[in-house]
């Protein structure tokens, strides 16, 4: 099966060199651990348009619709088993299975060779379902602990300057060095903490030094990524509802007792809030 497979689309200005497909796929999205270069390429997310066809994605909304008043909270992080049964339907569909088996041995193959270790475990599925009341959940830069980053956009917000977009950071990091990883997710969950004007203000800033791409989704494509090197956040929503799918497959198992403990304070936080 073929896909109409593209690199990301960027948004800002770079000024980086045009690349091939090929070797932008291999030195961005799953980069080689020695390229001293890689601050220069511009592309670090893969889109596979058409993917998801449109009734399955209508019938989707429809459910979060129908249960989304009783969600605790109510952006659906905590709607696992939904977020795992609207993944079985659209596994369901020939064309996403197809996609999911090829970018997952992809993502294999890089663990093989960048983490020299050969990483199998259950995807964990993510339903995000954010709006102007959640500006708390906006701009929480951070690395994921999985390999392999699937974005399906199910609903888009109002289009704007606060749209919700996500945004990666052009610079990605080397993971071989367990201590810098522990120390980079500590100083990230301290700035998480900081109220939004001052994190978003550094996020801002940190964007226009740094370099970034603004990733304008589209719902129906597959937004492919690797975000255990890649830095990334999402823009706030100032009108309307983005709605995201997130799949997320192998686990690197860098951190563990950091990630479960910023984990349980996070839902401490989450549980305090509905509380009082
Ligand atoms: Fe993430």
């Amino acid at each position: 099966m073929r896909f109409k497979r593209t690199n990301g689309m960027v948004a800002r200005a770079t000024g980086l060199p045009e690349r091939s497909n090929h070797e932008a796929l291999c030195l961005t999205v799953w980069p080689t651990m020695n390229v001293k270069d890689q601050a220069r390429h511009s592309s670090l997310i893969e889109v596979f348009e058409d993917v998801v066809p449109a009734p399955l994605l209508l019938t989707i909304n429809a459910t979060i619709d129908a249960t989304q008043s009783d969600w605790q909270p109510a952006d659906g992080r905590r709607e696992a088993v939904m977020a795992r049964s609207f993944a079985e339907q659209l596994r369901e569909n020939a064309r996403f299975y197809a996609l999911e088996s090829q970018v997952c041995s992809e993502a294999r193959q890089w663990s093989e060779t960048a983490l020299k270790r050969d990483i199998s475990d259950m995807p964990l599925h993510v339903l995000r379902c954010v709006g102007p009341a959640a500006a708390k959940q906006s701009y929480l830069r951070h690395f994921d602990s999985h390999v392999l980053t699937m974005l399906i956009p199910l609903r888009l917000a109002e289009q704007g300057e606060s749209n919700g977009d996500l945004v990666l950071h052009i610079r990605q990091r080397a993971v071989k060095w367990a201590l810098l990883n522990l120390l980079t997710k500590m100083y990230l969950f301290f700035e998480h903490g900081l109220p939004f004007f001052l994190r978003s203000a550094l996020v801002a800033r940190s964007q226009s030094i740094e370099g970034c791409e603004r990733i304008q989704c589209i719902p129906g494509n597959v937004y492919v990524f690797n975000g255990l090197v890649t830095l990334h956040h999402n823009l706030d929503v100032a009108v309307g509802e983005r709605r995201t799918l997130i799949i997320h497959h192998y686990d690197a198992g860098l951190s563990v007792g950091a990630r479960y403990l910023m984990r349980s304070v996070r839902n401490l936080r989450d549980r305090l809030a509905w509380i009082y």
